[in-house]
């Protein structure tokens, strides 16, 4: 399996990352151990998480995907053999959110100690807090850091300008810098990471890990019509952002491709990002160990120019 450096970390991932907001939403403790078994044994390394996920599922409080993924560290002791990626920031109840010092402080012991672990390799901060200075936050880091809890950091959801204000604190000050960057792109959704935001990235030769890498499911072409909501827990919000002219043009185009390139739309859609220059992992879940095999057929799949332009006029966007 290729392995890919993360940023400048001397991480080695393999170029596709689990996404672990499923476990306890839509796959349960037994499943997740499954599918989790099932991607190390296909040769992968890499799995991100959240302290906040999967809070939106009914019963849920927070943490539930962390503890999921500790038990799975415990029974299987396979500690070394995975890169575990977690963030901070997202609201886990009253008063507990943002990047605050104190908060970190107190949310990295809770991550540890759900994921039964004594480090983290990935830190990353969930969203911007414009409230703390990034002085702030990345000082809390960098203890964490001193200390051995984190080995690196990184962001997601930050915007071009403050990303590049907060790689410019840690160059000033000598505090660590975020070495990768966590945004939702992918075939559908591509303005908010082209342009800018993807310049910055590269410029600082930062690692890129991209969320809804399969817009939701939708990019696996199980989503034709708006009876296919049914299909998912999730449908109805895939259905309603992703089917529109735009989305069934890009749809059309990946049936092409993946009937040219004997694969399917969901591999030709994670091949798509791992082409992209710049792109590290595209991070994707599954929820059955099919979709899985789908989806880890991807690292095989190599796109020639030709498949590579015609996704990208399909998927044009202004
Ligand atoms: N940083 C952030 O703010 C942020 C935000 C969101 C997500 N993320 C990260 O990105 C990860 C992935 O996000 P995501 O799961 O929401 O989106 P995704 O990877 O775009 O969609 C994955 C979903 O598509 C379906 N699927 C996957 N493979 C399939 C296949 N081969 N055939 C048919 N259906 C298939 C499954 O859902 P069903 O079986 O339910 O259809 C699966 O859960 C998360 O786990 C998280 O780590 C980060």
């Amino acid at each position: 399996m290729e392995k890919r450096t993360l940023g400048q970390t001397g991480i080695a991932v393999a170029p596709l990352c689990f996404g672990g907001n499923v476990f306890g939403w839509t796959v349960d403790e037994a499943a997740s151990h499954r599918l989790l078994d099932a991607f190390v044994e296909a040769g992968f390394n890499f799995i991100d998480t959240a302290d906040s996920y999967s809070t939106w599922a009914p019963g849920n409080r927070g943490g539930e995907s962390e503890t999921i993924i500790g038990t799975w560290l415990k029974s299987r002791r396979n500690r070394d053999q995975v890169v575990i990626a977690t963030k901070v920031g997202s609201e886990m109840g009253p008063g507990r959110k943002g990047l605050r010092p104190a908060y970190i402080r107190q949310a990295v012991e809770d991550s540890l100690r759900r994921l039964q672990t004594d480090r983290i390799d990935l830190y990353q901060s969930h969203w911007d807090d414009p409230e703390t200075p990034f002085e702030d936050t990345l000082g809390a880091y960098g203890d964490l850091i001193d200390q051995g809890k984190v080995r690196a950091i990184g962001a997601s959801n930050l915007t071009a300008p403050r990303l590049r204000e907060a790689l410019d604190v840690s160059a000033r000050t000598g505090l660590p810098r975020y070495e990768t960057l966590q945004p939702r792109y992918n075939l559908y959704d591509r303005s908010g990471y082209e342009g800018e935001l993807e310049a910055v990235c590269r410029d600082a030769g930062l690692g890129v890990i991209t969320y809804y890498s399969l817009a939701s499911g939708f990019l696996t072409g199980k989503y034709r019509s708006a009876a296919d909501a049914g299909k998912s827990a999730r449908g109805e919000g895939v259905v309603s952002r992703y089917l529109d002219e735009r989305g069934r043009a890009i749809l059309e185009a990946l049936d092409e491709v993946a009937a040219q390139h004997r694969a399917t739309p969901a591999q030709v859609a994670i091949a798509w990002l791992m082409a992209r220059p710049g792109i590290t992992a595209p991070i994707a879940s599954a929820t059955r160990p099919e979709q899985l095999a789908d989806l880890a057929a991807a690292a095989r799949l190599g796109l020639d120019a030709a498949a590579m332009a015609r996704l990208d006029a399909a998927s044009a966007w202004s």
